[in-house]
């Protein structure tokens, strides 16, 4: 009796460590949705503007990436967790916004960010240090970063609200 349930209880362990940590690990944090009223105060926070590039830097389910796309941007999200990926474009096709959100299955520390005038950001403290460099580097000066719990070490934000600490690249 017992050696199935130890069985099951196994399988389901190692299915969540893979699926929650082990794409992730040491590249990123691991998934947690963000609330629908964070996605919404997030879209809202990063005053994107239709005609303007937006990214969700670790775009889990596609939530934000959907909303950002609803607020008239070319919305894209990179995601390492294949999983994800795959439920983030079943989302944007039932949501109906095929032609204007993108979803990459690809670590965000290997793409090109500076063709984005948004950024949106739920990850973890330890790669705040890491995440900052990019974007002084990549973005064009002007450009919006919206990073929910944690901010960059170094640069000036120029809001906070609630959770989500605004920037402008200088
Ligand atoms: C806290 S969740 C946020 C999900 C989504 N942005 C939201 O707000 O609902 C972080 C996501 O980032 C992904 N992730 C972590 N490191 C990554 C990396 N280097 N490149 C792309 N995705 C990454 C995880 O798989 C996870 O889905």
């Amino acid at each position: 009796m017992i050696a199935p349930i130890l069985t099951i209880a196994s399988i389901l362990a190692g299915f969540i460590l893979v699926f929650y940590v082990f794409f992730p690990l040491g590249r990123g944090a691991v998934y947690v949705a963000s609330t629908p009223e964070k996605t919404l105060l997030l879209v809202k926070l990063s005053r994107v503007v239709p005609g303007e590039r937006a990214a969700d830097l670790g775009s889990g389910d596609g939530r934000v990436v959907i909303a950002l796309a609803q607020s008239g941007a070319e919305a894209h999200g990179f995601e390492v967790n294949p999983v994800l990926v795959l439920i983030a474009k079943r989302n944007i096709r039932r949501a109906g916004m095929q032609h204007m959100a993108f979803i990459h299955w690809k670590s965000f520390w290997r793409a090109d960010l500076s063709r984005f005038d948004v950024l949106t950001v739920f990850q973890g403290s330890f790669i705040m240090k890491r995440l900052e460099a990019k974007v002084r580097k990549e973005l064009a000066p002007g450009a919006r970063v919206v990073s929910d719990y944690w901010g960059f070490p170094t640069m000036e934000p120029e809001g906070l609200h609630d959770t989500v600490v605004c920037y402008r690249i200088p």
